[in-house]
């Protein structure tokens, strides 16, 4: 049944809701414009940000409902157990390399921001406002999805008690913080040599 929740949880999140927006909207293949991606900011910038949003709405609930399913099935006391930690991991996976689009998706935030709205509300709670306001200032998403994923595991660790540190949960947002950034390494290049896209409205 685990390895079935997980398998599930992946070609869940290999759903390209951006990509299937963008050619519904436009006809173009997202991933030829912009960064590349298949996330809700590179499908803004090519169809606007109502397409935007959408994918983003999209993105996370697929995220959310892949947690969910798997925790309500696997673990009886709604906590994170190894088989729900790896059903998140899974459905970020999915996003990032799908499937249905040769492995070349998205960069996990959204999805994992559905995640963790369903393992750690708190997280969000802790971790959204850091997000809006560098992204605010700078005009830079990528930076702050790629702060939001270095704090992750630190915001994780913080908000539970020492006595009572869940393990999987700990893991899985490791492991989830460190794929997202890997991912973002041409952004990462490119905000280095203050070449990366600044955020516009459309
Ligand atoms: O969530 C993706 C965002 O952090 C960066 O998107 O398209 O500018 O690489 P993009």
């Amino acid at each position: 049944m685990k390895a079935l929740l997980i398998i599930i949880s992946y070609l869940l999140g290999s759903i390209p809701f951006g990509y299937l927006i963008v050619r519904h909207v436009s006809g173009d293949d997202v991933r030829r414009s912009g960064s590349g991606g298949t996330g809700a900011t590179n499908v803004a910038r090519r169809a606007g940000k109502g397409a935007g949003f959408l994918t983003l709405a999209l993105d996370a609930a697929k995220g959310a409902a892949a947690v969910a399913v798997a925790r309500s099935i696997l673990s009886r006391g709604g906590e994170v157990d190894w088989g729900v930690a790896m059903a998140s991991i899974a459905v970020v996976i999915g996003h990032i390399f799908p499937l249905w689009l040769g492995f070349r998706g998205g960069k996990g935030v959204a999805t994992g921001l559905g995640v963790l709205l369903v393992l750690s509300p708190m997280a969000v709670l802790v971790l959204a406002p850091i997000f809006v306001i560098i992204v605010w200032l700078t005009r830079y998403v990528s930076l702050g999805s790629i702060t939001a994923a270095v704090l992750l595991p630190f915001v994780i660790w913080l908000l539970n008690s020492e006595t009572a540190r869940p393990i999987p949960l700990l893991t899985a947002a490791s492991i989830i913080s460190a794929v997202v950034i890997l991912r973002h390494w041409g952004n990462i290049v490119r905000l280095l040599r203050r070449t990366e896209n600044k955020l516009i409205w459309r």
